[in-house]
Parts: structure tokens; sequence; C-alpha cells
């Protein structure tokens, strides 16, 4: 049993630590853009993201304690989103699991999504673990699809339909 966690969105008073986290190597490594982020830019990022409708911006928290941040992106009009996540750096094992299970809830039960897609880096073997033990399905393998330093990485897909979700 996955112990409730806080959705909330996020805010401008989020941005330093969101930048901390974001920037730091653990989460950098695993980004499709690596370069170190500046406040100015993500700044910009988060006037324009905040603002945009098809956008949602999350931080999760387990009793104040901020687990890390979810986005989902692209929401189209039939309830269909991508998602991206990374967990505070630092935080424990299975922080992943309990943030993900949060934010799906939200998905399916608040912003009633029909169905959250995922993409990993195949080389990022917790992603595409975590993916697994939340029931995602994998749709396929987009072949060195995404050019990231001059080298070109294939990306595992994964899907999850509401129906399918079954709490985590
Ligand atoms: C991906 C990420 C959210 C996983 O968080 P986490 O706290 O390590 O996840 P959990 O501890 O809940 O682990 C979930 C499962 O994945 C497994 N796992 C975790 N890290 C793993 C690794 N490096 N290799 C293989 N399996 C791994 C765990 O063993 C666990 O399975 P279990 O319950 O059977 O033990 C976290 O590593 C992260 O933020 N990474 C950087 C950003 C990122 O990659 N985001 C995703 C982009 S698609």
């Amino acid at each position: 049993m996955i112990d409730a966690c806080c959705v909330r969105s996020a805010h401008r008073d989020d941005l330093p630590m969101l930048l901390s986290w974001r920037n730091h190597p653990e989460v950098r490594s695993f980004m499709f853009s690596r370069h170190e982020i500046g406040l100015d830019e993500h700044a910009a990022w988060f006037a324009t993201a905040s603002r945009d409708i098809t956008r949602r911006l999350l931080v999760i928290e387990d009793q104040d304690l901020p687990l890390g941040y979810v986005q989902f992106a692209n929401i189209a009009s039939g309830g269909i989103a991508e998602w991206g996540f990374y967990t505070r750096p630092g935080a424990p094992r299975g922080s992943g699991r309990r943030l993900g299970s949060a934010a799906l809830d939200h998905a399916f039960t608040v912003l009633g999504l029909h169905k959250v897609c995922g993409q990993a880096i195949a080389s990022n073997a917790a992603s595409i673990a975590l993916h697994q033990k939340l029931h995602f399905v994998q749709e396929g393998v987009l072949r060195e699809h995404q050019q990231i330093e001059g080298t070109y990485h294939s990306l595992v897909c994964f899907g999850l339909l509401k129906h399918e979700w079954c709490g985590g």
C-alpha cells in the first residue's frame, strides 16, 4: 500500500528548487537537453509553460517534503498526454514509484486523461523499470531517434490507458 502524496501545481516560488533539481547531474544526464540551465532561461520556460493550457506542471510532495516534479504535456482534446518526471536528487529509494503513482492518480481522476504516454532513452534503466512497475505497456522503440550531444539514442515508448491503471 502506497501512502497518499500531495499533487499541486508548480508556482513561481518553486523555481529555484526546480532549477537545482533539473540541473543536478543525476537528472540532467537523462534529459534530451543536457546543458546547465540558467535562471533566466528557466524563468522564461516557466512563464511560457505555466500559461500553456496543454500542459500541467506539478510538484509532488510527501508530508510537505518534495518528492519530485512531473509534467503532463501536449494534452490533446481526446485526453492523451505525454509525461515527464524526475525525483528530487537524493530522494530515498521508492520515491519514483510514489511520485509516479500520485501523478497518474491525478492524471486519470483530476485531469480526466484517457492515456498517458512516456518515452525513455534506451539507456535509462531506472525510467524503464519505473514505467514497467507502473504497468505501462511498451508500445515500441524509436531507433536512434534522438540526437544528444552528437550521439543518436533510441527511445523506448510506453503507454498506459485509464482502464489499465490500478493505482500503482
Ligand atoms: C527515473 C526515476 C524517477 C526513478 O526514481 P527511483 O526513485 O529510482 O525509482 P524507484 O526507487 O521507485 O524504483 C522503481 C523501480 O525501478 C527499479 N530501478 C530503480 N533504478 C534502477 C536502475 N538504475 N536500474 C534498474 N532498475 C532500477 C527499482 O528497483 C524499482 O523496482 P523494485 O520496486 O522492483 O525495486 C529517477 O531515477 C530519476 O528522477 N531519474 C532522472 C530523471 C529521469 O530519468 N526521468 C525520466 C525521464 S523518461
